[in-house]
């Protein structure tokens, strides 16, 4: 006998990568050197400090027990220090910051706060995928919004607004999701479109949640944040991530800045679901959050030290691509020649074991596209290059 699954359970998919890297670990497992250039997992250490702080974080014994739902306030001082430092925002310790284990499950708990069944949700064409999965799983309605290839991925603010008109009688808009440095397009964020994001917020009275991970990731300028927008406040959130920029994607570590009242609602519900993170990963987190700017421009420097090799793999595959892309991949239009994705993913898997992403797991617009990650060293890409050669 089978016990019924809830509605949500039988209609969400599990997630892409989760299915994928199992067919991944297969294939290794069965000898081969597969070449996992799918996933945005830094392959690079934390800095030396952070390590350092785990050890000794962990050596203390007052170190293993619960922690405050709301995490340290020596991380939350942290967090706070690193807004000023790198996007020049000013924010409250005590009362404006929510630790997140990854900044992944945020997205969760802000929909669980926000959004009532039938209550419309506004994700990009191409986006991360929980932005969409979670809002259907929480019954609500997802209306995707258009970006424009040729105006750098820009959201069509028109459509948006018809969005939110047509919305009405069938359910009120609540949640705008965006997030630039776009994943996976790779386009930078500016401070005019923050700031056509936050009118758009006010105008049309929906909470702008913006995902900030990669900000600090191959920037050709300061990094932003939506938060330093003027009134930003009152309508916006932002997630942020040790993940990709502190080389720190296991550790499970982001948050949520925000006004007081946004952080306490959301807490609210997460004090009711998790019991906080483990203190000696809070106190490394800490100490990631002061690696120094060096620290950084070292990092990226070893990043586009590999973007010649992942340009040479996308030009083997015949992938047309932009040069000025942030962020942890390389995004590339496939050629005519190439019947789909999927297919093109599968067989480069199966015959070349090299994993790249489809596009359209990012939304259906990415049915033409391949997304590239840049965390593998340098001499797997050119491996991978080699093993194209005899492509046929
Ligand atoms: C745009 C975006 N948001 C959020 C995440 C999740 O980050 P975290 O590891 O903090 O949960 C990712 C991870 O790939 C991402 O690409």
């Amino acid at each position: 006998m089978i016990i019924p699954l809830a509605h949500r359970a039988d209609q969400t998919q599990e997630y892409y990568f989760s299915v994928k890297l199992t067919e991944v670990r297969r294939l290794q497992a069965a000898g081969n050197d597969v070449i996992n250039l799918g996933i945005g997992n830094p392959d690079l250490m934390p800095s030396a400090n952070t390590i350092d702080a785990l050890v000794q974080s962990a050596q203390q014994p007052t170190a293993h027990g619960y922690q405050p739902y709301k995490g340290t306030p020596g991380l939350r001082k942290a967090i706070v220090q690193f807004y000023a430092h790198t996007y020049g925002v000013p924010l409250d310790a005590d009362t404006e910051i929510l630790p997140l284990i990854g900044s992944k499950e945020g997205i969760t708990h802000i929909s669980m706060t926000f959004l009532n069944e039938g209550d419309r949700v506004l994700v990009p064409e191409l986006g991360y995928p929980a932005y969409r999965a979670v809002s259907s799983m929480i019954g609500a309605k997802v209306d995707e919004y258009p970006l424009l290839e040729y105006g750098g991925w820009q959201p069509d603010w028109d459509v948006m607004a018809d969005l939110v008109a047509q919305s009405s009688d069938s359910g009120q808009t609540k949640i705008l999701w965006m997030n630039y440095p776009h994943m996976p397009t790779g386009a930078p964020a500016t401070h005019a479109l923050f700031e056509r994001a936050v009118r758009f917020a006010h105008d049309h009275r929906v909470l702008l949640c913006h995902d900030n991970p990669y900000s600090l990731i191959l920037n050709k300028k300061s990094p932003i944040s939506l938060l330093s927008i003027d009134g930003a406040k009152d309508v916006a959130i932002e997630l942020n991530s040790l993940s990709k920029s502190h080389n720190m994607a296991g550790w499970r570590i982001g948050w949520m800045a925000g006004t007081k009242a946004y952080v306490d609602a959301v807490l609210t519900m997460k004090s009711n679901v998790d019991s906080g993170q483990f203190k000696p990963l809070m106190d490394a987190a800490a100490e990631a959050l002061t690696n120094s700017d060096d620290w950084h421009r070292e990092r990226n420097a070893v990043y586009q030290g590999r973007l010649d090799a992942i340009h040479a793999f996308l030009d083997a595959l015949g992938c047309t691509y932009t040069t000025d892309q942030e962020g942890l991949f390389i995004w590339a239009k496939l050629p005519e020649s190439v019947e789909s994705a999927e297919k093109l993913v599968d067989d480069l898997l199966q015959t070349k074991h090299i994993f790249i992403a489809p596009g359209f797991i990012f939304g259906p617009k990415g049915n033409r596209y391949i997304r590239v990650s840049l965390c593998m060293p340098k001499e797997r890409i050119e491996e991978a290059v080699k093993r194209l050669t005899s492509w046929s």
